[in-house]
């Protein structure tokens, strides 16, 4: 079915001007880039968007590297997108990412690794939602 999926380019790869190459390969597979912006994460946003971690031992080591450096977030529109792009994300640990993916490709570590996509459709839309109002979507 056709699909939207949440997609954050993370501080490690805008650090290093890679938003372009991320984004030559999200359109490589054939997923469209219908909603996309460059910002400075809140720390109270970024312990809401990952609320669900928050017991772990690495969330407070998550939250300080999310909002080191901006972000770009996107809303990525295909034919399965929330598994067709954790496909092309690759493994969370860069070090089991397939040859060609995006954590592969630029990702530095477990935590610095580049690119976060949504797990779910459920969340997919939920994601979204808390960075992208409806008339910034265009497909
Ligand atoms: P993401 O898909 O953004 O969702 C949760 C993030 O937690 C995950 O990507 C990883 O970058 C991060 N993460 C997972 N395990 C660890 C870890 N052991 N240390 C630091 N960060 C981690």
């Amino acid at each position: 079915a056709l699909e939207r999926t949440f997609s954050i380019i993370k501080p490690d790869a805008t650090r290093r001007n890679l938003t372009g190459a991320v984004n030559a390969l999200i359109e490589k597979a054939g997923l469209r880039i219908v909603a996309q912006k460059r910002i400075q994460l809140t720390r109270a946003q970024a312990e809401t968007f990952y609320g669900v971690h928050k017991e772990r031992p690495f969330f407070g080591e998550l939250v300080d590297f999310m909002i080191s450096e901006p972000i770009v977030v996107q809303v990525l529109e295909g034919e399965n997108a929330v598994a067709k792009y954790r496909e092309v994300m690759g493994a969370t640990n860069p070090a089991n990412a397939a040859e060609g993916t995006i954590r592969k490709e630029f990702a530095l570590s477990v935590g610095e690794n580049s690119a976060h996509g949504s797990d779910s459709l459920e969340n997919a839309q939920i994601e979204i939602a808390q960075f992208f109002s409806g008339n910034e979507i265009v497909g």
